[in-house]
Formats: structure tokens, C-alpha cells, sequence
């Protein structure tokens, strides 16, 4: 039998290049090897997104974009967490075997305190109860579909970390009930570099959206950052914003072909970004135009959605009246 992978994406704003090269593609790539389960974590980006319409939205085009990119939900299983109340079941259980300080350590509140504290602020200023126990609720998420892996950023690292070892000492106490489930992460695209050479981030306003219209991306790829090289001198795509772009969308023939262009001179950085367009729209324009079909018919989303949903309860049921039964709740 195959292993089981799983993995998560908040719904947080529209999916850029960064996502899809660090996440979305290698998660896609596991159907070969695995059983493989996507959702749309979309109470996870409630600690964020408070605002419905913006909420809606932002679901619509994440699971467009994972439709448009190739998920296909006969072969993987594809909800929205909202939709598997079992989830938030199991999270208030697990909570009970969570020790507070694991949530103290949890690198997301960790990092909001010391901010708070480098303004002086009280440590807990804006630090809602969703964002202190978020990890919790991802352990439900994981522990919920007996997940073996949990392919995932550097940054979620601790948080797969914490649902292994909260499946151990529940396992402990009550048998072998929980699967115990381990990060696998993709070392080769942690950092995609975005417009300033900086990780790409919605945070830092970086981004090269996956699906843009030509001229958009044009405008976008015309911002990428470079040297002030001329177009005769000879330049190293090692060290260029475009290249690293260029070359994860490349074939290895194109790659080598261009780095050739690049050391000989005569190169404008015009040129390389003309390069990278025509790559990116050659790889991704079909997708993109499935997208924005997806997103004039979104009744065809709410479908898959209400299909994968029906597909996820029959298993939650199942691990929560496991659950349920060593627990002794009935
Ligand atoms: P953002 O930083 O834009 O808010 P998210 O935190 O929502 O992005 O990231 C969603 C997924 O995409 C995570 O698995 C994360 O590791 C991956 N990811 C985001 N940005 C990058 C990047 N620049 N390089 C590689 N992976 C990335
Ligand atoms: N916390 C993850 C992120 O910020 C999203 C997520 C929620 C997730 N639940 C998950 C990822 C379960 C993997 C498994 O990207």
C-alpha cells in the first residue's frame, strides 16, 4: 500500500511563483509515489484574514490555481478544512495532550513576541487565541488523515515536529490509534527569490503572481531587480534574479543556452527578461487560462469542493470513532 502525504495551503492572498515552485509543484509531483491529500486550510488563515469577501476569494483562487496546475481530485483527495468538522474536534482533543509550553516555543507566537517586545509593546499585543494554538489545529489536520509525510517549507517544520510527538504520547497511552507522521522537505526551492532578490513573500511585496496576463506580466518581470551592466559586457547568471527564475521553468537545454548568452555578451537584461516571459508563458499558459475559467464558474469549484468533502468525512468519521472509543466519550 502507498504512504499517505498531505499537505495544507492557506488560503492568504493569490498564489505567486514562489508558492508554486516551493510548494505547489513538488506537492503535485508526490502523486506519483504516494496517496496523496490536499486542503484548503482556511480556518488556519482566519488568525489573518478576517474579512469575508476577502476570505471567499482568496479560497476560489487557491483552489483554482491547484485545479488549474494539475490536482486531480479522482486521484488526490482535494477539500476545504472548514468542511470536515471532525477536524476541529480532534484539535480540541489533541490540545488536551499538548503541553502549553510546546505552544509557547511555536515559531509563528514566537516571533510575534519578540516583535512585540523589540516595541515595546506587551508580548501579547495582537496575539489572538487562533494564532496561539494554531499548531494544534494542524495537528489535527495531519493526525486526522493518518498522514506518513507532510511535504512542507522549512518554516512548518516544528509544527509536522509537534503532531509526531503528539501522536506518540497519545499512542502511549492508548495504543496504536494515530498515525505518526514526518516533514518532508524540499531543500532545492526553500528560497525562491523574489522581484528584489529578497525570498519571494506577500510579505515583502516581491511577488510574481502564477497566473498574470501578458502585459501584467510583462510589468512585473520589467521590476525584477539587476545590475548595471551593459548590454556588451559579459554576465554570470549565477549570480541574476532572472536566470534563478528562468531556469526552474527551463528545459536543461534552454538553461545551458541561455547561461551561454549570458557569459558570451551581448545580453541586455531586456533580452533575459524577454526569455523568462516567453518561458513562463509557455509552461504556465494553459493553466492560466484553465484558472480564469475555473474563476467564472466557480459552481464547478464548489462541486469538487462538496465531492472531496464527502470523500474526507467518510475517513475523519473513522478516525474520530476510534478516537471517540479509547477516549471513553460516547
Ligand atoms: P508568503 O510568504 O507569500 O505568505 P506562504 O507563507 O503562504 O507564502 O507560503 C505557502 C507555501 O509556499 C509554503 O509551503 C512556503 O514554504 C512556500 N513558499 C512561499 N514563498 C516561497 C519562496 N519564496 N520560495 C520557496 N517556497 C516558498
Ligand atoms: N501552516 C501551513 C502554512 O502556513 C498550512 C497548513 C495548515 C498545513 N495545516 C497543515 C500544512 C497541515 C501541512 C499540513 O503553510
Amino acid at each position: 500500500m502507498k504512504q499517505i502525504s498531505l499537505t495544507g495551503i492557506k488560503p492568504t492572498g493569490t498564489p505567486h511563483l514562489g508558492n508554486y515552485l516551493g510548494a505547489i509543484r513538488p506537492a503535485l509531483d508526490l502523486v506519483k509515489n504516494f496517496e496523496t491529500v490536499y486542503f484548503i486550510a482556511d480556518y488556519h488563515a482566519l488568525t489573518t484574514v478576517q474579512d469575508g469577501s476577502t476570505m471567499r476569494d482568496n479560497i476560489y483562487k487557491v483552489a483554482a490555481t491547484w485545479l488549474a496546475l494539475g490536482l486531480n481530485p479522482e486521484e488526490g483527495l482535494f477539500y476545504k478544512q472548514s468542511d470536515i468538522p471532525e477536524i476541529f474536534e480532534l484539535s480540541w482533543v489533541l490540545s488536551c495532550f499538548t503541553p502549553k509550553g510546546f505552544m509557547n516555543r511555536a515559531h509563528a507566537y514566537k516571533d510575534k513576541v519578540n516583535k512585540n517586545v523589540a516595541l515595546g509593546e506587551d508580548p501579547d499585543s495582537n496575539v489572538n487565541m487562533g494564532l496561539y494554538c494554531y499548531p494544534c489545529l494542524m495537528d489535527a489536520d495531519i493526525l486526522m488523515f493518518n498522514a506518513n509525510v507532510v511535504p512542507v517549507g522549512k518554516d512548518q517544520k516544528q509544527h509536522v515536529e509537534f503532531a509526531r510527538d503528539i501522536a506518540i504520547r497519545f499512542n502511549k497511552k492508548y495504543g496504536e490509534i494515530l498515525t505518526v507522521p514526518e516533514p518532508l522537505i524540499q531543500e532545492e526551492t526553500d528560497v525562491i527569490p523574489g522581484l528584489d532578490g529578497r525570498k519571494m513573500s506577500k510579505s515583502y511585496d516581491n511577488t510574481i503572481e502564477i497566473f498574470l496576463d501578458s502585459k501584467s506580466l510583462k510589468k512585473k518581470i520589467g521590476k525584477i531587480v539587476t545590475n548595471a551592466q551593459s548590454i556588451e559586457e559579459p554576465k554570470d547568471p549565477d549570480t541574476c534574479n532572472v536566470f534563478a527564475l528562468y531556469k526552474l521553468f527551463a528545459t536543461r537545454e534552454q538553461t545551458t543556452a541561455l547561461a551561454e548568452r549570458y557569459r558570451a555578451g551581448g545580453l541586455g537584461w531586456g533580452h533575459a527578461k524577454a526569455e523568462l516571459q516567453a518561458v513562463l508563458e509557455e509552461r504556465l499558459g494553459a493553466a492560466r487560462d484553465q484558472y480564469f475559467h475555473l474563476l467564472s464558474h466557480t459552481e464547478e469549484i464548489d462541486k469538487i469542493l462538496a465531492y472531496g468533502a464527502e470523500k474526507a468525512r467518510i475517513r475523519s468519521k473513522e478516525t474520530m470513532s476510534r478516537v471517540r472509543e479509547v477516549l471513553g466519550v460516547f
